[in-house]
């Protein structure tokens, strides 16, 4: 979900309507805004898109100077205009905005309903609102910390009274937030783009802390009323960059704007002299990294996908073994965390709830936790030993690209970092690794360049109701992030396989006319996927091969060719995913799909 929140001399419907917008890949199935006017506090929310909010607004306009809004991704209750945020008390003086789970919501519902209060919806947000009434007396911070010592689980949240309709009060409790400073007005958003229209200097809310914002001021305090000092953070991101550039989607953007992610990953973290990766960010040592013993890593979807890459390529380079989860099932399969193991946690937004779980549990254990991040100051981030960034940038698109082969190039660096703190890869081939690594991008603009072979398969596989994927070795991980991908947005069932395993039950699926796509970078391997790809064939399948350039053995075998540049083996899938991204947003569009928001999904899951 998202929140949004202003204070100050303009008219905040606008800006509040504006700064949902820009959130509206946080959650989508309904809107709604708090203002207070002259006449009081007044609400206004639709379900559906905030396009319906503002239909609703433009019929009746709220004008004020301060409001709080929101769009909401459901979790408890279903999408409807009564369980659309802001949520207001019986009395309608006090409106509540909040992302998260209240844990406890049921009790709470229950005392509250003793004590007489109603219940409008079936949200657990309801109860705060409550609970703030319940609270108060002539002083909204305090009933606002008296009502959140009384919730447990995560939240942040936004309050506009009428009692006191001077301040909007703003909490975080393991739920993003973070107040925009202006001049004369103060902003409060779930995310950065929320509010970077109108300011670039931020505070980042932690976990346990609240701020009260007037026109003029920005108080921070931690729950218990103790006011604290932050550092103001100056936002460098342009708008343009979280916009969209005048591509048609986010997606197609996100895509082309991988050449550039991909150079801003390895900006800094090859040294030209020695010919080696240097990550200063990181906090472990040498010695540190002789130490480990083995690694575990936990993810969820795309970033889960980079993960298996990661830990292919750092077994590979390291002799490290990894163990990798997905992370919702890491915390409670009692994971056996020996002395000296590392974590690493992989997560675009550095907020999905079960990541951070999985990463609590494993630092619980006496892990040592690496994050992989693409958001700075995010809860995984902040939480985990070591950091290491990936530079791509804010990504709006609900399925995940620049940010996946972002993460890959990230592991590789880390991958290539140990082998060279272990020893365990001489230098020639590392040197070899590392130039044939800074072709990369320049290869994705290549690929980008001529896209019209794969918008024709696109749009011959944009009728099938079933395909799959196929591949071995890193060949099967890109084909299991393809699949993800297709389904993510074309929403055509599909399946990835291990290209030797289909044969083992799954080929009776296949029948004439399946649509097969079989990715065969793999030098060392490709003859035992062309037998696969002839199998097949032979029961009828339509195969669309991806090969490397000049594989004419590919040709012969399949019905239909997309070939990427030649590279190293280890990296093939940075290149081999990029037509498949392509395939993906393709097919998403000739079925009049909404690619950057599909059905059912959010780019942020932050409920376990
Ligand atoms: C959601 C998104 C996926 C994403 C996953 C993990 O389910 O829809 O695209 O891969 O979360 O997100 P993270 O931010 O942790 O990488």
């Amino acid at each position: 979900c998202g929140i949004v929140g202003y204070i100050g001399k303009r008219s905040s419907q606008q800006i509040l309507v504006e700064g949902l917008k820009k959130l509206e890949y946080r959650g989508y199935d309904s809107a709604g805004v708090a203002v207070h006017t002259g006449e009081g506090l007044h609400i206004s929310k639709a379900k559906g898109r905030i396009r319906e909010l503002e239909n609703k607004l433009e019929l009746q306009p709220l004008e004020g100077f301060a409001g709080i809004g929101h769009t909401r991704w459901a979790t408890h209750g279903k999408p409807s205009d009564e369980n659309s945020h802001p949520h207001a008390d019986q009395s309608m003086k006090i409106s509540v905005v909040h992302n998260g789970i209240i844990e406890n919501h049921m009790q709470l519902k229950e005392e509250l309903e003793q004590l007489g209060y109603n219940f409008l919806s079936e949200t657990d947000t309801e109860v705060i609102s409550h609970l703030i009434a319940h609270y108060y007396q002539n002083d909204l911070v305090k009933a606002v910390q008296k009502a959140v010592s009384r919730i447990k689980g995560a939240f942040a949240i936004a309050v506009l009274s009428e009692h006191e309709p001077d301040k909007l009060i703003a909490v975080r409790w393991a739920s993003p937030l973070i107040i925009g400073v202006g001049e004369g007005e103060n902003f409060i958003g779930s995310d950065i783009p929320a509010i970077l229209e109108h300011t670039r200097d931020v505070y980042i809310l932690s976990d346990g802390e609240m701020a009260v914002l007037t026109r003029d001021k920005v108080e921070l305090m931690t729950l218990e009323g103790n006011f604290i000092a932050k550092q103001l953070l100056r936002i460098d991101w342009d708008v343009m960059r979280a916009e969209k550039d005048g591509y048609d989607h986010f997606m197609q953007k996100e895509i082309a704007e991988q050449p550039r992610a991909y150079r801003d990953t390895m900006l800094g973290r090859i040294d030209k002299e020695t010919k080696g990766v240097v990550l200063p960010e990181l906090n472990m040592t040498l010695e540190d990294i002789h130490q480990i013993q083995q690694i575990q890593m936990v993810a969820c979807g795309t970033a889960y996908h980079a993960a298996l890459v990661g830990k292919a390529v750092i077994e590979r380079m390291t002799r490290i073994p990894v163990e990798i989860d997905v992370a919702s099932e890491y915390r409670y399969r009692q994971p056996v965390i020996r002395e000296n193991t590392l974590v690493i946690a992989v997560s675009q937004s550095g907020e999905t709830a079960d990541t951070l779980a999985a990463m609590r549990e494993a630092k619980l254990c006496g892990a040592r936790v690496m994050a992989v991040t693409n958001v700075v100051g995010s809860s995984v981030a902040r939480e985990a030993d070591d950091v290491l960034y990936t530079m791509a940038g804010p990504e709006i698109a609900v399925a995940s690209t620049k940010a996946y082969t972002s993460q890959l190039i990230a592991l590789y660096l880390f991958a290539i970092y140990v082998s060279q703190s272990l020893n365990t890869m001489d230098a020639m081939t590392r040197m070899e690794l590392l130039s044939t690594m800074e072709k990369l991008p320049e290869q994705v603009e290549g690929m980008l360049e001529d896209t019209r072979t794969i918008q024709r398969i696109a749009g011959e596989l944009a009728d099938r109701n079933h395909l799959f994927f196929i591949g071995r070795g890193l060949d099967y991980m890109v084909a299991m992030e393809a699949s993800l991908k297709l389904k993510e947005i074309s929403y055509i069932h599909s399946e990835a396989y291990a290209a030797g395993e289909l044969k083992h039950g799954s080929l009776a699926l296949i029948e004439d006319g399946t649509p097969v796509i079989a990715i065969a970078t793999q030098e060392a391997l490709l003859e035992k996927t062309i037998s696969n790809i002839k199998e097949v064939k032979a029961r009828g399948a339509y195969v669309i091969g991806v090969a490397l350039e000049g594989n004419m053995e590919m040709a012969k075998t399949a019905d239909e060719v997309i070939y990427i540049p030649r590279t190293d083996a280890l990296l093939t899938s940075t290149l081999s995913v990029v037509p498949l991204q392509l395939l993906a947003y393709y097919a998403a569009l000739a079925r009049g799909n909404d690619v950057d928001k599909p059905r059912n999904l959010a780019k942020s899951v932050t409920v376990e």
